[in-house]
């Protein structure tokens, strides 16, 4: 696997990079004529050599965290100060991260790579590498990344219910590739969060349900806490749940209403987002 980083790593290498000037900092990039946004297997190849880098041992992830969020030792790699190119990040790093020129060329290159299309979710292209997406869109780049692919929230799904929402099934190809995909389309990254809604109301829907009282309601936002999210529901969570049935949903039927905050509470933390 590691000859096939390498050897899309030298044929990218081979092919003329972008003026600068074509990269406007912070702002939208045309791509240069003869380039172009790589997607799946063909990102996939390109990022595995820079998850290792940036995961490994005492490396990047314990200082900027898992997600580029930053930690008490590093800062946050969402849309840093040195993202606003390509080129730029990768100089950054290969000069001074995590000391100056311990990871240079080949190790910068792909470490760069994860940051800028796992980490920030832009796009990386065939000349080996990446634009930016225009300002406005960032919002929407921070966003993707609590989103998990698709394979983990099917997993998740057959981990908590057993199987897997028929809803969900059918609707692999509405989630394309991860994170870059997701970002360049935004209505896309809807329809996807709408097929997310009703995989959860369907597989609430097939489980008991409880009456829309205070007592029993408590209880099962509490079970479905602990075993949704893993860890039980703070008091607060707990009544917010509770509410939601109570109150917010009031427009729905009765029986809709504790399957619609079963499905809520479904979406709303780790066990579906990051
Ligand atoms: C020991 C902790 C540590 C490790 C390990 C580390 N960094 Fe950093 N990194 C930092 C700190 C602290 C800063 C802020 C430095 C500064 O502002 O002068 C930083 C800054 C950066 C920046 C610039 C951020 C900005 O705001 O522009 C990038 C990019 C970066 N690191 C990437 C990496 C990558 C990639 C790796 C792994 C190869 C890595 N770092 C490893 C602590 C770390």
């Amino acid at each position: 696997m590691s000859s096939a980083v390498s050897s899309s790593r030298s044929s990218a290498s081979s092919i003329a990079p972008p003026s600068s000037s074509s990269m406007p900092s912070g702002g939208t990039s045309s791509i240069p004529s003869g380039v172009k946004v790589i997607e799946g297997v063909e990102l996939n190849i390109r990022l595995l050599a820079g998850q290792k880098i940036y995961t490994g041992n005492e490396n990047c992830k314990i200082c900027h965290g898992e997600n580029g969020q930053g930690t008490t030792l590093g800062t946050r790699l969402v849309n840093c100060a040195s993202c606003s190119s390509w080129d730029k990040l990768q100089k950054v790093i290969s000069d001074t991260m995590p000391t100056p020129n311990t990871c240079t060329g080949e190790c910068a290159n792909a470490v760069t790579d994860w940051v800028w299309s796992k980490i920030n979710g832009w796009p990386l292209t065939s000349d080996g590498k990446g634009i930016r997406l225009a300002t406005g869109d960032k919002k929407l780049g921070d966003d993707t990344q609590r989103i998990k692919s698709y394979e983990s929230i099917v997993a998740d799904y057959k981990r908590l219910f057993g199987k897997v929402p028929a809803s969900l099934a059918a609707s692999g190809s509405t989630f394309g590739s991860p994170v870059a995909y997701w970002y360049k389309n935004p209505e896309v990254g809807a329809v996807a969060l709408n097929v997310l809604l009703n995989a959860a109301v369907e597989a609430c829907g097939d489980e008991v349900m409880p009456n829309l009282v205070r007592a029993e309601l408590e209880a099962s936002c509490n079970t479905w806490a602990t075993r949704f999210w893993l860890r039980p529901a703070t008091a607060e969570e707990r009544e917010s749940c509770v509410m939601t049935a109570l109150d917010s949903a009031v427009n729905l039927p009765v029986k809709q209403r504790a399957i619609f905050t079963c499905a809520s509470m479904l979406i709303s933390l780790p066990a579906l987002t990051f």
